[in-house]
C-alpha cells in the first residue's frame, strides 16, 4: 500500500470519529440535559471520556492532514481550500478548551446544587458543541469540494 493510501485512510478514519463522535455528544446532550441528577452527573462523566477521544481523533486528523500535505508536495502545491481547511481546523482546536470549561462548570454547578448554574453551563456546552461540529463539517466541505 502506498503512503498516500495509508495517510488518506487514517485521515478518513480520524475525521469519521471526530465528526461522528461530535454528533453523538450533541444528541446525548439534547436528551441528557433535560433530565435531573444522577443522569446529569453521568452525562458529565461520559462527556469527559468522549472529549478525550475527540481530542485524539482531532490530533490524528491534523497530523495525517500534514502528512498528506507533505506527500502532495507541500502547501504551495495544494489549492487554497486545503489551507482554509487547516485554518478552520486550528479554530476548532481553539474552541475546544471553552467547551471543556463549560463542561467543568456544569460539573461544579451540579455539585453545588446550583440550578441556575446548571442551566447556564448546559446551554453554553450545547452551543459550543454545535459550533465545533459545524466547523468540522465546514472543513469536510472544503476538503472534498468540488465533489
Ligand atoms: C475537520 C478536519 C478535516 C476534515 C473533515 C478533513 C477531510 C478530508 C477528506 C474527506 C479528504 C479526502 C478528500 C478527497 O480525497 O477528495 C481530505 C483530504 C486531504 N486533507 Fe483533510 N480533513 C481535515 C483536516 C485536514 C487538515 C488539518 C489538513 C492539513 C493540515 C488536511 C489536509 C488534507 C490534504 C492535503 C488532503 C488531500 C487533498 C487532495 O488529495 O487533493 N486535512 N481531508
Amino acid at each position: 500500500m502506498s503512503q498516500l493510501v495509508i495517510a488518506k485512510l487514517l485521515h478518513l478514519v480520524a475525521i469519521s470519529i471526530w465528526i461522528g463522535g461530535g454528533l453523538h455528544a450533541i444528541l446525548d446532550a439534547r436528551y441528557s440535559l433535560r433530565r435531573e441528577k444522577p443522569h446529569l452527573e453521568a452525562f458529565v462523566e461520559r462527556m469527559r471520556a468522549a472529549g478525550r477521544t475527540l481530542l485524539a481523533a482531532g490530533l490524528v486528523a491534523f497530523a495525517t492532514g500534514l502528512w498528506l500535505v507533505a506527500i502532495k508536495g507541500g502547501f504551495k502545491a495544494l489549492p487554497p481550500r486545503i489551507h482554509a481547511g487547516m485554518g478552520v481546523t486550528i479554530l476548532i482546536f481553539a474552541v475546544g478548551p471553552f467547551t471543556f470549561v463549560a463542561l467543568s462548570r456544569l460539573g461544579e454547578a451540579l455539585s453545588r446544587d446550583d440550578a441556575a448554574g446548571v442551566a447556564a453551563s448546559s446551554r453554553r456546552f450545547r452551543v459550543l458543541a454545535w459550533i465545533e461540529e459545524l466547523l468540522r463539517v465546514a472543513v469536510l466541505g472544503l476538503m472534498v469540494s468540488p465533489l
